[in-house]
């Protein structure tokens, strides 16, 4: 139980550490790691099944879709790796067509990765699994297990836009060490469309990502000795041509000041807390990104409207 206690509160420590760094910055921002405590999973949960955010379902048309032609760059009996795996829903797509033997689920989620494991054993008994217990953006050891198979990565739902460009390229050079010779590397990206679709998707009319949005403040109070009024911040998703991306900020309504774990921070009216930054690619560019990390990009698919794009990196 005390140590329980203890993990608890220096992963306090550690969330207070990485908010105070944004915070007390010039220009304030928070980590989007932050949103993803267990209301913030399930606030995303509901995003992905709005009907403006066209993400996750468009992509997951392109991957059944694209399944039954992806013999020629996979081959069979491979060992699935999925950077970021809350559940297994969209590898589970690949699964059968591919002949997937083995399934290493990356995620920082410790419950969310039993769940799966368990899920894996009742749906896909044959299926070896090898759940790994981190951030996908650090280095990787692959199980011996799995390093003994050919090896396919998987990284959907675009979460490849919430890198800054130099991010990503050293995201895609790591998953090619780690993966090794002959991979391939399965990447959603969504596409750049006209704004006002990609604003709904970021400011839906329920409400649910002003709500995901607005939740990291609530976490910082329940763990980080933070005492914000969250109506006192509203949620705005602007559209950022230069760098071709979707910011989401918290903007004050007012004149305020804060406290986080002790420490003062001060709020001018129409001030904003940027939260994160979601990357949208054209073909060309996202090529020009994989090319830069080492990779070939062998095939990229997309959905009759090119909304979104699933790439074959090799
Ligand atoms: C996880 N990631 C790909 C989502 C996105 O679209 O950038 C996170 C999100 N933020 C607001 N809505 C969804």
């Amino acid at each position: 139980m005390q140590s329980v206690e203890k993990t608890r509160a220096s992963i306090g420590e550690g969330i207070a550490a990485d908010a105070l760094a944004g915070l007390l910055s010039p220009r304030k921002s928070l980590p989007p790691k932050l949103f993803y405590d267990e209301a913030g999973c399930v606030l995303f949960g509901e995003i992905t099944r709005l009907p403006e955010y066209y993400l996750t379902r468009t992509e997951r048309e392109i991957l059944v879709s694209l399944a039954p032609e992806l013999d020629g760059f996979v081959a069979r009996r491979s060992s699935l790796v999925e950077y970021g795996a809350s559940d297994e829903a969209k590898a589970a797509l690949l699964f059968a067509p591919l002949d997937i033997a083995g399934y290493v689920p990356i995620d920082i989620a410790a419950d969310a990765l039993a769940s799966l494991k368990a899920r894996m054993a009742q749906a896909f008994p044959a299926i070896r699994v090898h759940p790994i217990l981190a951030d996908f953006l650090d280095p990787i050891t692959l199980p011996r297990d799995v390093l003994g198979t050919p090896r396919l990565g998987f990284f959907p739902g675009s979460t490849i836009g919430n890198l800054d460009p130099p991010a990503a390229i050293g995201f895609l050079r790591r998953v090619r060490a780690t993966l090794g010779e002959g991979a391939t590397f399965l990447v959603g990206a969504d596409l750049e469309k006209p704004t006002d679709l990609l604003l709904a998707a970021y400011d839906d009319a329920a409400g649910v990502t002003a709500a995901f949005n607005r939740n990291i403040l609530a976490r910082l109070n329940r763990e980080a000795e933070a005492d914000f009024d969250i109506e006192a911040f509203a949620h705005r998703a602007v559209w950022n041509p230069a760098e071709h991306r979707i910011e989401m900020h918290l903007e004050s309504r007012c004149d305020q000041i804060v406290h986080v774990a002790g420490k003062r921070i001060i709020f001018r009216r129409g001030e904003t807390i940027h939260t994160e930054n979601s990357h949208k690619f054209t073909e060309p560019r996202l090529m020009a990104l994989a090319m830069r990390a080492g990779w070939r990009v062998s095939r990229i698919w997309t959905d009759p409207q090119k909304l979104f794009a699933v790439a074959a990196l090799q």
